[in-house]
């Protein structure tokens, strides 16, 4: 198995009411590379700035 690069489980983002993010769980393993391929607004900017900690602002 191998080793962990990156994990996060339970991810969650609200604006308001919207819930942009509900347990969103995202792992990385060394030499993986990722794509996010999901419909506009299902929250992968949200998701980014979350794992890259740059905040909350959008
Ligand atoms: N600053 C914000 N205020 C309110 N709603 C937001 C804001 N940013 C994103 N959203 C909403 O959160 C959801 C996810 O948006 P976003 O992370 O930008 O998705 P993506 O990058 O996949 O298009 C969408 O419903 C979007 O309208
Ligand atoms: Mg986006």
């Amino acid at each position: 198995m191998a080793q962990l690069l990156y994990e996060a489980r339970g991810i969650a983002r609200r604006y308001g009411h919207v819930h942009a993010l509900r347990g969103a769980d995202f792992t990385v393993y060394p030499g993986e590379i990722v794509a996010l391929i999901v419909d506009n607004g299902a929250g992968k900017s949200s998701l980014v700035r979350i794992l890259s900690g740059a905040g909350h602002s959008s």
